[in-house]
C-alpha cells in the first residue's frame, strides 16, 4: 500500500518526458544494401558520427547504391538537402567501411574519413570556411581535395578501422581510430591543429594475459564506447575489451568481450586516470592495457554476448553515462550464438557514475530483439533517452535515479528502419531535437532509403 504512491510519482514523471517527431527526410531512396557482421555500412553505432551540425547547416553522408561516397547538407531546422558524390567509391562489401565526418570550428575544415577495415583509410577535408560560413560556399566536390591514403598528410598506417572526429573544449578537432586488428589492436589519437594532423600517440593495448574457461589469451583490443569530452574538459572514456583467444569464452559461437572499463584524461588524451582518480597510463609510452588496475566498473565473463562499441555521454555534472548490452544471467550463463542469444533475450543496461564515484546499473525492460546496438542521450536537466535498436526510445527521469523507464517513442513499424542507428551529438548540444541517421530494412541486396528523422524531446 505504501508503494503505490511513490510508483504513481514516477509514472507521472517519465511521462513528463515529451518525444514526438518533428521530421522525416531522405537523403537517399538508392542506399546501398548489404548486411555484414550483422549491420550496414551507411549506419553504425562507431561511425560517430554520419550526421553531425555545424554553425546552424546539417551534414550528412553515406553511399548510394552505384558505391558512390555522398555528401549532403541542409540549413537547419527545414532546409532541403542539397547533395553530391565525392570521388571515392566503396571498395569492399563490409560495413566496417562508413564514412565518418568532422568539422575543425577553427578552420571551418570538413573532413571525411571513410571505407577502411584493418586496412588503408581515405580521406579528404574540404576548402577553409566551407562549414563556417556555409551560405557563401560553394557545396560541391570541387570544394574537397583529392582523396588521400593518409590523414591529411599524417601516415596512420595500413590497418585502419574505426575512424572518429571529436571537438575538444578548445575547438580543436582529434582523430580517434584503432590499428592492427580486432583481438590484437591498439586505440591511437591524433589531433588537427592550424591546417595540420599530427599524432598524440597509442592509448590502450594489446598486451597482458586473461584467463577464463580453462584458456589464457596473450591478445586483445579495447572496443570503445565512446570518447566523449564532458562540460569540465574532461574527456571520458569506456569500453570492452575483445580478447583473441576464442577459448576464453564457454562457446565458439559467442562473443570475446569481457568487462567494462572506464577511464578519463583531464589533459586532451595525454595521460589517463581511472575512476577512483589515480593516474593509471600515458599515451605513447604507457598505453592502458588489460592489467591496467581498477579500471573495471562492471564486470562481466565472456559467455554473455556483451556488445562492443555500444554509446556512452555526460551529464551536466560532468558524469558519464554509458550503455552496454548483453545476454542477462537469468536466460542462462552461457550464450551458445551471440546473434540468436541477442535476438532472443538481448537487453540494454544503463550504467551511470555518481559524484561519490559509485557506479549503478540498470536494466532497461525492453529486449533489444537485435544483434544491433543503442544510443545514449540526455536532456538538458539529465533525464536519459535511449534510442534503441529501430528507433524505439526508452527514457527515465534523474528524479527517479533512472528507474522509471518507459518507451516514450515508437517508430518500429511506422519506420521500417533496418536496426541500429546513428545520432547528431552536435546538434543535442544545443537544440531540442535528435537527429537520427537510419536506413530502411530491404529484402535481399536491393537498395533502400536512407533517412535522417527529427525528434523534439
Ligand atoms: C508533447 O509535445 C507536443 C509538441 O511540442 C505537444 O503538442 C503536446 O501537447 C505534448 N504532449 C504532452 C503530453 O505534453
Ligand atoms: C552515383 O549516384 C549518385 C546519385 O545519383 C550520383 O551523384 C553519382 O554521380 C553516381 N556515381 C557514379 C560513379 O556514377
Ligand atoms: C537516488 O539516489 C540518491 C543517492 O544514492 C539518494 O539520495 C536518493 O534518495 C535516490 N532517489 C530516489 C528517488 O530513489
Ligand atoms: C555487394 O553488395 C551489392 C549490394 O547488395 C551487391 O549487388 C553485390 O553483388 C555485392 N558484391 C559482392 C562481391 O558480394
Amino acid at each position: 500500500m505504501l508503494v503505490l504512491p511513490v510508483l504513481a510519482g514516477l509514472v507521472s514523471l517519465v511521462a513528463a518526458l515529451n518525444v514526438t517527431l518533428s521530421s522525416n527526410t531522405v537523403l537517399d531512396t538508392s542506399g546501398i544494401y548489404f548486411v555484414s557482421y550483422d549491420g550496414l555500412v551507411n549506419v553504425n553505432s562507431f561511425q560517430a558520427s554520419a550526421v553531425i551540425t555545424h554553425s546552424g547547416y546539417q551534414y550528412a553522408a553515406w553511399y548510394n547504391s552505384n558505391r558512390s561516397a555522398m555528401l549532403a547538407r541542409r540549413a537547419l531546422p527545414s532546409g532541403a538537402w542539397s547533395k553530391f558524390s565525392l570521388s571515392h567509391t566503396l571498395s569492399t562489401n563490409d560495413s566496417h567501411n562508413v564514412i565518418s565526418l568532422g568539422v575543425s570550428p577553427a578552420d571551418g575544415v570538413i573532413h571525411v574519413a571513410m571505407d577502411c577495415h584493418s586496412s588503408t583509410m581515405y580521406y579528404t577535408k574540404s576548402v577553409a570556411g566551407l562549414a563556417n560560413d556555409p551560405a557563401s560556399k560553394t557545396w560541391a566536390a570541387s570544394s574537397f581535395g583529392s582523396i588521400q591514403t593518409t590523414l591529411g598528410g599524417l601516415n596512420i598506417g595500413t590497418t585502419v578501422t574505426y575512424p572518429q572526429f571529436v571537438v575538444t573544449p578548445e575547438n580543436k578537432l582529434q582523430f580517434v581510430y584503432r590499428t592492427a586488428v580486432s583481438g590484437n589492436g591498439a586505440a591511437q589519437l591524433a589531433e588537427y591543429s592550424s591546417g595540420t594532423w599530427s599524432n598524440v600517440g597509442q592509448w590502450t593495448s594489446a598486451t597482458g594475459s586473461y584467463t577464463a574457461n580453462g584458456a589464457t589469451s596473450t591478445a586483445r583490443n579495447l572496443y570503445i564506447h565512446g570518447f566523449t569530452y564532458s562540460k569540465s574538459g574532461r574527456v571520458h572514456t569506456s569500453g570492452t575489451w575483445r580478447e583473441n583467444n576464442g577459448g576464453v569464452s564457454c562457446s565458439s559461437g559467442g562473443l570475446t568481450n569481457h568487462d567494462t572499463v572506464y577511464f578519463y584524461s583531464d589533459d586532451r588524451g595525454r595521460t589517463w586516470s581511472n575512476s577512483a582518480g589515480t593516474k593509471i597510463g600515458t599515451s605513447g609510452s604507457s598505453p592502458i592495457s588489460v592489467s591496467t588496475a581498477g579500471i573495471i566498473v562492471d564486470p562481466l565473463n565472456a559467455d554473455h554476448a556483451l556488445m562492443n562499441q555500444e554509446s556512452q555521454t555526460t551529464d551536466s555534472q560532468s558524469l558519464p553515462h554509458i550503455i552496454i548490452s548483453y545476454v542477462p544471467g537469468r536466460f542462462g550463463q552461457c550464450v551458445s550464438s551471440y546473434e540468436s542469444g541477442r535476438i532472443a533475450n538481448g537487453y540494454a543496461f544503463h550504467l551511470f557514475r555518481s559524484s561519490s564515484g559509485t557506479w549503478t546499473k540498470t536494466e532497461i525492460p525492453l529486449a533489444i530483439g537485435s544483434v544491433g546496438r543503442s544510443q545514449i542521450f540526455l536532456d538538458p536537466q539529465d533525464n536519459a533517452y535511449v534510442v534503441l535498436p529501430f528507433v524505439r526510445v526508452m527514457a527515465a527521469t534523474k528524479a527517479s535515479n533512472y528507474t522509471d523507464w518507459a518507451l516514450v517513442y515508437d517508430g518500429k513499424s511506422s519506420l521500417n528502419a533496418f536496426g541500429e542507428v546513428t545520432l547528431d551529438r552536435r546538434r543535442l548540444e544545443t537544440e531540442r531535437v535528435v537527429s537520427i541517421l537510419f536506413q530502411e530494412s530491404s529484402s535481399s541486396g536491393s537498395p533502400s532509403s536512407v533517412r535522417v528523422v527529427d525528434l523534439k524531446f
